[in-house]
């Protein structure tokens, strides 16, 4: 079966990107379920609830969040209510959200869900191995596809959880960083592994930002707002192949969507619906 994590979406920009060829390329790859980390949707930092439904309309089945997660804070009722969004799991045990989902993909399998945050250049979390333990212990038993989103800066702590966790979990795949990195790989237990699998939202930017207004910010050191910026927008994102009675990695493949695929994958989804 075919698993896909969609890099952080960024923005309007990122959101309509994800709206419009989702389905078409769940089609086109075979995809059976789609993870996508929206912790950038709702103007360049965090989720409302009407994203969420927007994303989850659009045919994403699981949603991950990272630092942002409460920039606004009316998404913890989605947290709290909804099955198929997690909050990390070594976020404190009082904040709003579950630790882990369980969810049905397309094939029929079950498979469980799960963000932890890197402490490397992040806010102060919990020990995020430990955190990843406990997780792994809680996770039913028959669940053999599990999908680690490692949210974190530092490309060494994405390896060392993606060693840590080899044999563990079908992919430890890496966001936070909004640039993909060319080194996708099974690892030797059979964990599919990268460390950063891209964003969704405006590449002619500074991680989805306007240049201009981040480059002002950083030569004069007077702060500007950063506006989500708006060209040059990509669906990033990898695909991990996993074996459903086994859940061990097969394939690992990196996707980067421009406009002009999307629209193609649109057409596509256009010219199938039923006329009249
Ligand atoms: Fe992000
Ligand atoms: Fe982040």
């Amino acid at each position: 079966m075919r698993l896909l994590l969609i890099g952080d979406i960024v923005g309007k920009p990122g959101r309509q990107i994800v709206v419009r060829c989702v389905r078409g390329l769940v089609e086109r790859e075979g995809i059976d379920l789609v993870v996508a980390n929206a912790e950038n949707c709702a103007g360049g930092s965090g989720l409302t609830p009407a994203n969420y439904q927007e994303l989850v309309a659009a045919g994403v089945d699981c949603i991950t969040l990272g630092d942002h997660i409460f920039r606004r804070r009316e998404i913890a009722t989605v947290l709290d209510s909804q099955p198929n969004i997690v909050k990390p799991a070594n976020f404190p045990p009082q904040a709003p959200g579950r630790e882990w989902a369980v969810v049905r993909a397309r094939n029929g399998v079950d498979v469980a869900v799960f963000s932890l945050l890197g402490r490397v250049f992040m806010r102060p979390v919990d020990c995020p191995w430990a955190a990843a333990d406990r997780v792994l212990g809680e996770i039913p038993a028959e669940v053999k596809v599990i999908l680690l989103d490692f949210h974190a800066e530092a490309t060494s702590d994405k390896q060392l959880m993606g060693r840590y966790l080899d044999a563990k979990v079908s992919a430890v795949l890496g966001t936070h960083t909004h640039v993909p990195t060319a080194d996708e790989c099974i690892l030797p237990g059979g964990t599919a592994f990268q460390c950063d699998v891209g964003m969704t939202g405006p590449t002619d930017s500074i991680l989805g930002r306007r240049t201009d207004r981040v480059m002002e910010s950083t030569l004069t050191f007077y702060p500007t707002p950063f506006e989500v910026a708006g060209g040059d927008v990509r669906l990033m994102g990898t695909t991990v192949d996993a074996g459903p009675t086994t859940g061990r990695a097969t394939a690992s493949l990196r996707l980067s969507i421009d406009e002009q695929a999307a629209a193609a994958l649109s057409a596509a989804q256009l010219s199938k619906r039923p006329v009249g």
